[in-house]
């Protein structure tokens, strides 16, 4: 299948990189879409090792020789997974914002093509009643499906729910949200 990736600003991106190993390992086709914030904890360069595929960063999809890239890629994803997904861009998704490479290509996947969301955040950051509405609409929209974090002793020292589940756990998600499709073709 053609998985997008999404990967965003949080300690657990290093795990997006797991998650990558896996999926082509298992035959899949990756592309992953970087905030510019997730490139504070993970490099490009690792996932395009991983992926054999330059991730886009942060608004790559302005860049001259990349018009209506956005638009290519939604076409081409069977399935999109972000995770890590922080709050800030659970807030960013939730509000309908399109202001770089990721937010643009989940808000231009057609209807057919499901987003599995990996939240992962501090405890505090959880429980705020912001993020509880935020994650809301996007389980009343339809096409969301949030993998619940765990309940651990995060890096920040605190116990509680906020962990990103494993990423097996993730990729299963995404393989049974698309239907069993095959190995993945080329991006447009
Ligand atoms: C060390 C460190 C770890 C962070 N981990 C998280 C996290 O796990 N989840 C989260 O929502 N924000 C986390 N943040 C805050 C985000 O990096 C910040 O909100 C950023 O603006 C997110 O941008 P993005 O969503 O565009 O990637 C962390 C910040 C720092 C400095």
């Amino acid at each position: 299948m053609n998985l997008l990736l999404g990967v965003t600003g949080g300690i657990a991106a290093y795990k997006a990189c797991e998650l990558t190993s896996l999926a082509v390992k298992a035959g899949h086709a990756v592309q992953v879409l970087m905030t510019r914030h997730a490139t504070r904890f993970v490099g490009p360069l690792t996932f395009e090792g991983l992926s054999g595929r330059p991730p886009f960063v942060g608004d790559d999809h302005l860049a001259p020789g990349r018009a209506m890239s956005h638009i290519d890629l939604a076409k081409w994803a069977d399935v999109a997974v972000v995770a890590p997904l922080t709050a800030s861009t659970l807030g960013r998704i939730a509000a309908g914002i399109a202001d770089d490479a990721l937010t643009t290509t989940l808000l231009a996947l057609p209807a057919r093509v499901p987003v599995v969301l990996g939240p992962a955040m501090n405890t505090e950051m959880w429980n705020h009643p912001l993020v509880r509405r935020n994650l809301d609409i996007l389980r009343e929209a339809g096409r969301y499906t949030v993998v619940e974090p765990v309940v651990k002793r995060l890096a920040c020292g605190d116990f509680g729910p906020g962990g990103l589940a494993e990423p097996a756990e993730l990729l299963a998600a995404a393989e049974r949200l698309a239907g069993g499709r095959g190995a993945g073709g080329e991006p447009a």
